[in-house]
Formats: structure tokens, sequence, C-alpha cells
């Protein structure tokens, strides 16, 4: 399966991909695959890793940036799995070298590696002119994880099944909004399956040991879709206060200390502060941007997380950049 070098062929594609908070994660029961169905509101926000792809004489991940060291370099990384699963759709030998410039936490609760595998799919695409239709790249997002095809979407999305199923979520007016947030780096990661491991731990410990089989159907709160289709900061806050993330206790249950990080965020003016996804980030919606700007310095300086970064959202999903 050689494919000589044609002169007219790219050479090398950068993508961008953006990380994302989950403004609600409403989580249902376990299913028989191992996964839980879910009811996510997502919204993709402005703090981007970027992936460079050129062909190679084998697969290779490199990284750097932020906790470039934390990074699998191997096939468990989300990338190279977009590597092999285009090979496998288009008879391709999977050989290229994907660069991995990190500035998305690593295991924080943002989606980074599953921002990088969508990132890589439209980059390779690109490089290899497969012309993939989105459909088929939507398709091979989910297989490589639950959070893979909101990256391709990016904005504001309602995630059923296991998060994959998306529907798009907009001001009513059409217009865009523009929502502040500030977001406190953890020290270390926290893994995805044990948060969700510690949330049914919870759940059979607190309901008398029943399986989480019987916890119902998760849905989207009613209050906050209407907060952002009438793009109301106010009413987005108060929703988030009201704690819409049901791994939230799961991840401090796990990492304790972070109720220090949320409350000094909310004691330094957030309208809210929830974990990001499983954690350990923790994200804080502000009213505007100074008051963002403010509520990261404070955050800081209480020495409650290593970085506090304020940032804006919704943003568009993964897109290629620069093709030479
Ligand atoms: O889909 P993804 O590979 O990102 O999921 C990582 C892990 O998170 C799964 O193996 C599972 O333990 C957990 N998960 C879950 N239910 C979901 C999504 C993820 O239990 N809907």
């Amino acid at each position: 399966m050689s494919h000589p070098h044609n002169p007219k062929r790219p050479r090398r594609v950068t993508a961008r991909t953006p990380a994302k908070v989950n403004v609600q994660l409403a989580v249902g029961g376990l299913r028989d695959d191992q996964f839980h169905d879910l009811a996510n509101v997502f919204m993709a926000v402005d703090l981007h890793d970027t992936v460079t792809v050129e062909p190679a004489e084998e697969l290779l991940v490199t990284v750097s940036g932020r906790d470039a060291h934390e990074v699998p370099a191997d096939a468990s990384n989300l990338a190279a799995q977009a590597a092999w699963l285009l090979g496998e759709r288009y008879h391709r030998d999977p050989y290229v070298h994907i660069h991995i410039e990190k500035n998305i936490p690593v295991a924080g609760g943002m989606a980074g590696g599953s921002a990088d595998g969508a990132a890589a799919l439209l980059a390779i695409d690109a490089l290899w002119e497969t012309k993939a239709s989105r459909s088929a790249l939507l398709e091979l997002a989910a297989r490589m994880g639950s959070d893979v095809p909101f990256a391709l979407y990016g904005g504001i999305a309602l995630g059923r099944g296991r998060g994959e199923l998306l529907t798009p979520i907009k001001p009513d007016d059409g217009g865009e909004r523009e929502y502040h947030w500030v977001f406190a780096l953890a020290e270390g990661g926290l893994s995805t399956p044990a948060v969700f491991h510690e949330c049914d731990r919870l759940r059979m410990a607190s309901g008398g040991g029943h399986l989480s089989a019987d916890v119902p159907m998760p849905d989207p709160a009613p209050e906050l879709l209407a907060a952002i289709r009438g793009g109301d900061t106010v009413g987005l806050g108060r929703m988030l206060a009201f704690g819409l993330n049901d791994l939230q206790e799961a991840a401090l249950s796990l990492r304790p200390e972070l109720r220090a990080t949320l409350d000094a965020g909310t004691a330094a003016g957030a309208l809210a502060g929830l974990v990001s996804g499983s954690g350990p980030t923790c994200a804080f919606l502000a009213a505007g941007e100074e008051e963002a700007v403010q509520v990261a310095k404070a955050l800081r300086e209480s020495g409650m997380c290593r970085d506090a970064i304020a940032t804006r959202g919704p943003v568009p999903g993964a897109s290629v950049e620069v093709v030479e």
C-alpha cells in the first residue's frame, strides 16, 4: 500500500481543536456495554490544542506544550486511533507523524484527548485527501470515544446516548452569545472510568445497595436550556449553582481538596463554580470578561490550584487551519 509522494499533495496539515466544559452532565444507569446513559450539555471553550500531521515511515505521535510528558505517545492516544481508523476505512497504512501541541489540561475533565482525536481525524483526512463526509467523520469519532463527536461540533450541544448523539443548542434570536469562564487547573489528573465508578459506588451506598440500573433516564434541565436559548448569563449561573454535574460528588469524593477550590472561586465573585466533567479541573462562570480576569487572579493567589485561565465560550469545533 505504498503511496509515492505527489508534489501537489499536502505535505503537512495543521488542525486546531477546543476544550469543552459540561454545563450539565446528568448520569443515568450503567448500561450492559458498561457505559452510562447521559444527558450532557457541552460548551466548547477558547482553550485549544494544535495537531500537525505529516507523512512518515511509521505511525509516530510526539507531544509538546503544557503537561506534554503526561500524554501517552502510543497506540492508546486517540490521535493515533484516528490514523488507524481512517487507514482501515480507506485501505491505507496509518503511517503519519502526528505532533500534538498541548494546551488543554491532561486528564482534566475538559476532553483534551478527545479533542486531539477529533483534530487528528480532520488533519489526516486532509493530508490524505480522502475527503471523508461529515457523517463518516462523526461515525469514526463516536467509535473513538464518547466526547470525540462534540469536538467536531463545537458551540453548545446536547449529547444523549453515551454523549455521542448530538443536537446543537442555539440562542432563540439566532445571535451569538459569549460566556466568560475561568478554569482552575489541579495538580494531577483524574481517570474518567474511576470517577464514573465512584458515582455508581456512591449511588449504591446511598440507595441501600440497589443497582444503578434503577437510576432513571437522564434529561437536560428545561431551565438550563431556556437560559442558553435566551442568552441569559445570570440564569445560566443560577442553574449551574444548583449542581447539574452528577459526577461532581464522585470527583469531590476522590479529591476532597477541590471543595476549597470551588469555594475560593465563588468567594472571588464567580456566578457559579463546578467540577468540569469528571474533573479535577474546576470551572467558574463569571458575569463578564473583567470579572473573569479578577476571579482567575484571586484563584492563582489563593494557592488552591496550579494555574487559573480566564477564557470564553462557545467557540467553533475542530478545524483544519493550515494545509502546506
Ligand atoms: O467514551 P470514552 O472512551 O471517553 O469513555 C471513557 C470511560 O468513561 C468509559 O470506559 C467508561 O468507563 C466511562 N464512561 C461511561 N459512560 C459514558 C461515557 C464514558 O461510563 N457515557
